[in-house]
């Protein structure tokens, strides 16, 4: 009798999978209602820990922002008074291109450049960053812990690693990314906070903590700090 395998995408077919899906969205990604509803509010958490770090450790903030679409952070970042330059990094070309159309159109291209590059094999060397931050986008890789331990590689000594998806561990956050998303998007895995803490702790990152916010679309960020 042959065996009925299931219908398990490999990684490699995630990864084409996710590419595929955000080059079509690309060029209306930024009028989506889901700016409003998912995205502005994790921009927002991003920008408050950013600052967060700047203001605790008092010096210019090099930020990587991983799986950054069309670069609205890098956007908000550059226009805002704080020390800082920012590499996004997106695994689809188009976004890459548009974050950097955007960069430029608000004049803030000399603090932000973009990278088309996959989260799991970042092309920097060790100790690049101070601040990497990966919003609504960790859902799509299939190798969550290597792409964890990759930040950590590319983080800087006190350096803080932000990671934020949907918050699949109550009633809302279940129906809203287990049932539909999960639906819509084949194959995506959003991590309950257990498993993120896991890969956090496993790659070596420390004072692991999370931040719960929106309510109608549940969010987490799961924060950790390089000590050592
Ligand atoms: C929903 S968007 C999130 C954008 C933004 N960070 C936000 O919070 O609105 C997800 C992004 O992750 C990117 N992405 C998916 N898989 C990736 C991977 N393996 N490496 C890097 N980027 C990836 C997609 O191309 C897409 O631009």
């Amino acid at each position: 009798m042959s065996r009925i395998e299931p219908d398990i995408p490999s990684a490699e077919e995630m990864k084409q999978h996710a590419r595929e899906e955000f080059q079509a969205w690309a060029s209306t990604y930024d009028k989506s209602l889901l700016n409003y509803f998912l995205f502005r509010p994790s921009y927002i958490v991003a920008m408050e820990e950013i600052a967060r770090w700047h203001h605790e450790h008092r010096r210019p903030v090099r930020v990587l922002d991983i799986g950054c679409a069309t670069g609205t952070l890098a956007k908000m970042l550059g226009c805002s008074p704080m020390p800082a330059t920012i590499v996004g990094l997106d695994f689809c070309p188009k976004m890459c291109g548009m974050a950097a159309r955007k960069a430029k159109h608000f004049g803030v291209d000399h603090k932000a450049r973009f990278v088309n590059a996959d989260s799991e094999f970042l092309p920097f060397d060790d100790a690049s960053f101070d601040m990497i931050t990966c919003s609504n986008s960790f859902h799509h890789y299939p190798n969550q812990a290597a792409a964890v331990a990759e930040m950590h590689r590319v983080l800087d000594r006190d350096g803080r690693v932000m990671v934020v998806d949907g918050f699949r561990d109550c009633v809302i956050g279940w129906f809203v990314f287990d049932v539909v998303i999960s639906r819509i998007e084949h194959g995506v895995y959003h991590a309950p906070w257990p498993v993120m803490n896991g890969y956090f702790e496993k790659a070596g990152l420390s004072n692991i903590r999370r931040r719960q916010f929106n309510f109608w679309f549940p969010s987490f960020a799961t924060i950790g700090d390089r000590v050592a």
